[in-house]
């Protein structure tokens, strides 16, 4: 078993572990379980979690199905889960307003049954994909991460989805394929924010990655949270959930995955350049011009329990994905 220091995330786990020691382990732990564990263990101990406080939801018959085979805790983390009412109460969706609760109270409009999702551009199997046809040639696994949004607020949300390189494996990238850029539904008549005159950003909300970012082991496709369906204000039926960079990179409600050849435009690029990077790196060193980025508010806090810690480089996250960066000046590829 690799148990490192508090933010490291250690992969490979072939031991099979007594469910007990399993599940005391996950109450105490103060490391990260290995990818490997889950699917090790025993039927019995795959039974999800009993998270606190959830509000229940049933999801569309293959979400459900899919389920019950979820690797639980495929990857964790030590810091303690965000309440699920925060998570889901404090939210940026600006589809459905700017205001932090105008997700939580407009989102539910939005009909994310039927799905179609568009794979397109360099690659060799292009089409429009019933979600459910996306997805389910993966195995779910839940995954603890950390969120750092750019206000300086951050979450710990267990997400359940697939790796986004599964995604972009089954697509076939042709060779000119470099980057891969993303969009949200555009319609106004469901998404209100988007039918304000005085709405800021140019719809539909676009966001990008590089290749080598976009297969990275840690970047992944969430279509549910806290062992039940992703709720609307958090992106669903699908989205991206880039644990090492800010909040905005991870685009909710996504309809197109287009595989491109050059660097993507990206929704808060394009509307303050010198504020919002394509990279969007996690980065204690590089303030953003309104918010110092060298420590953050970990929800839920209040006057009385500011629960300001100290940002890590690449939230955490640097073993993992710092080597993606080797050379370049982090303060220009901000
Ligand atoms: N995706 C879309 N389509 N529209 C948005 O406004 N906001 C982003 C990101 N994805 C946003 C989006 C920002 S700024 C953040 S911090 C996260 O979603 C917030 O995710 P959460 O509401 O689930 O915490």
């Amino acid at each position: 078993m690799l148990i490192r220091s508090r933010h490291r995330l250690s992969l490979g786990e072939n031991d099979v572990t007594p469910e007990s020691i399993y599940l005391s382990r996950r109450k105490f732990m103060s490391g990260v379980v290995g990818l490997g564990l889950a699917a090790s263990l025993p039927r019995a101990a795959l039974a999800g979690p009993d998270y606190e406080d959830v509000t229940k939801a049933k999801g569309p018959e293959w979400f459900e199905a899919q389920l019950a085979d979820t690797r639980w805790n495929a990857i964790t983390a030590e810091d303690k889960v965000t309440p699920f009412d925060d998570a889901t109460h404090y939210n940026n969706f600006y589809e459905f307003g700017s205001d932090k609760s105008d997700p939580a109270r407009y989102a539910g409009q939005l009909k994310t049954v039927p799905w179609t999702v568009a794979v397109d551009g360099e690659v060799g199997k292009p089409g429009q994909y019933a979600l459910e046809d996306l997805i389910t040639p993966s195995r779910f696994e839940e995954r603890i991460y950390r969120l750092r949004c750019v206000e300086a607020w951050s979450m710990v949300i267990p997400w359940l989805g697939i790796p986004l390189a599964d995604v972009i494996k089954r697509a076939e990238p042709t060779g000119k394929a470099k980057y891969v850029r993303f969009e949200t539904l555009e319609d106004p008549k469901q998404m209100p924010g988007q039918a304000s005159r005085f709405g800021l950003i140019d719809w539909p909300y676009r966001e990008g990655l590089r290749m080598d970012e976009a297969m990275h082991p840690l970047a992944f496709l969430a279509v549910g949270m806290y062992g039940r369906v992703l709720p609307n204000q958090n992106g669903a039926p699908l989205r991206l959930v880039v644990p090492w960079k800010y909040g905005f990179k991870s685009i909710k409600s996504i309809v197109r995955v287009s595989l491109v050849e050059s660097q993507p435009e990206t929704s808060w690029h394009m509307l303050a350049p010198n504020e919002y990077g394509f990279y969007a790196n996690v980065n204690p060193e590089v303030d953003h011009p309104r918010w110092s980025q060298a420590t953050e508010r970990r929800l839920p806090n209040s006057l009385f329990n500011p629960n300001v810690i100290d940002t890590l480089p690449f939230n955490g996250y640097a073993e993992e994905v710092a080597g993606l960066y080797q050379g370049m000046d982090l303060r220009k590829f901000y």
